[in-house]
């Protein structure tokens, strides 16, 4: 422990800043200070109005911390139709100057690095008609939530899922994909994937060598499997076939079911929604493996809750990020003493240890979809979760 005489004095500190200064060019750095970690202790309970800003001091100048932050539909759209209006008037196919036509989410926190939390990546898609990405395969788990009404597909393992708005299909880690878009208009919809940690992990890799044969101008597999296969295997709550071997690519500890309906998941919400729920997340459903139970993803846990008009839950926080988006309704959203409110499509990050609640509109229902690192944190040890009682005590949710 320092005192008063072996502090350091602001004379010695400014010395030894100034030396860092020029010491930087060598690629080293004289620590001045103790580590300032990113996050006070867990066990000290932080208010709910903190910002999640990273601590006093600094560990070098480059440190950074996700913050909250929300993406508003109305501001980010206009920029997929002038993507899309660019590659319309192309000479050349849009997968010849752009892979995709996207924009990537970027937290305002990290520096401009493609990333929303220190694990997610998310982008926002658009496919015009007859626009096709060739078949690929690769280590980062992926999963798109679909905006539009309907078009657009994706072919899995041999499985083609037709897209319908809210639909969540699903593309793990190890298994051949292609997308396309063969109706009349414009499909829209929001890519998450695991990049940023398999990149951390040095662990991203990626082919295009699909073997076999594949079909059009722009490679495709395949469709090997019948209509609906991962629904008409997986689709009954409770029941698992016993013919098939439930590994699908050469991904580990993933879920063999690869589309998941809009539809299903709303019915599913409302047939719940005079339960009580659970007092921080309302009527709160998990996506999960259906022959283990587990997270789609041992990376990622995928959510849908149902918030009903009015409702607003307790304060929460958790070791874990999140990544929600809005799929119906309107609400705000508190994190770290900050308000975001949304609507529909709007897309907003919730961080690590930040305490948040959700509130829904009185004029009627929302539903969020979420994504998180809780299998992440759960693996290493790490996952922790809190929760506000009404008389303002803190109780721990988990582990
Ligand atoms: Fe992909």
């Amino acid at each position: 422990m320092l005192t008063a005489s072996s502090a350091p004095s602001a004379q010695a500190r400014e010395a030894m800043e100034l030396l860092n200064a020029e010491a930087s060019k060598l690629n080293i750095w004289l620590r001045t200070q103790a580590n300032a970690p990113a996050q006070p202790p867990w066990f000290r309970d932080t208010r709910v109005e903190a910002r999640g800003q990273i601590a006093a001091g600094r560990v070098g100048a480059a440190q950074v911390k996700p913050l909250p932050h929300l993406w508003q539909w109305r501001q980010i759209s206009p920029y997929l139709d002038r993507i899309a209006e660019i590659a319309r008037g192309a000479d050349v196919s849009p997968i010849e100057f752009a892979e995709r036509q996207q924009f990537l989410l970027t937290n305002p926190g990290l520096g401009g690095r493609l990333q929303v939390t220190s694990t997610i990546r998310c982008a926002v898609s658009i496919y015009n008609p007859g626009d096709v990405a060739p078949v690929h395969i690769h280590s980062p788990n992926a999963s798109r939530t679909i905006l539009s009404e309907g078009g657009g597909y994706t072919t899995i393992d041999g499985e083609r899922c037709r897209a319908a708005r809210g639909d969540l299909i699903l593309t793990p880690n190890g298994t051949w994909h292609d997308h396309g878009n063969d109706g009349t208009e414009p499909v829209i919809w929001i890519d998450v994937l695991d990049f940023p940690l398999m990149e951390f992990l040095d662990c991203v890799w990626l082919d295009e060598a699909f073997p076999g044969q594949t079909q059009g101008n722009s490679p495709a597999q395949p469709v090997t499997r019948g209509p609906c296969y991962s629904h008409r295997l997986y689709g009954q709550g409770g029941l698992a076939p016993r013919f098939v071997p439930h590994q699908r690519g050469f991904g580990l500890g993933t879920t063999p079911m690869f589309h998941y309906r809009g539809a299903d998941i709303r019915e599913a919400l409302d047939g719940l929604r005079r339960e009580d729920g659970d007092p921080y997340e309302g009527i709160a459903l998990r996506f999960v493996n259906p022959t283990t139970g587990a997270s789609l993803f041992p990376t990622l846990d995928y959510g849908a809750q149902l918030l009903r008009a009015g409702e607003a839950t307790r304060f929460k926080r958790e070791t874990a990020s999140t990544l929600y988006i809005v799929i119906a309704g309107e609400g705000a959203t508190e994190v770290g003493g900050q308000r975001f409110d949304w609507r529909a499509n709007d897309i907003f990050v919730v961080p690590s240890f930040a305490w948040r609640r959700h509130i829904s509109e009185n004029a009627g229902d929302a539903v969020l979809y979420s994504v998180s690192d809780i299998p992440l944190l759960d693996k290493i040890g790490q996952y922790r979760a809190q929760g506000r009682l009404p008389d303002d005590t803190v109780a721990e949710l988990a582990p």
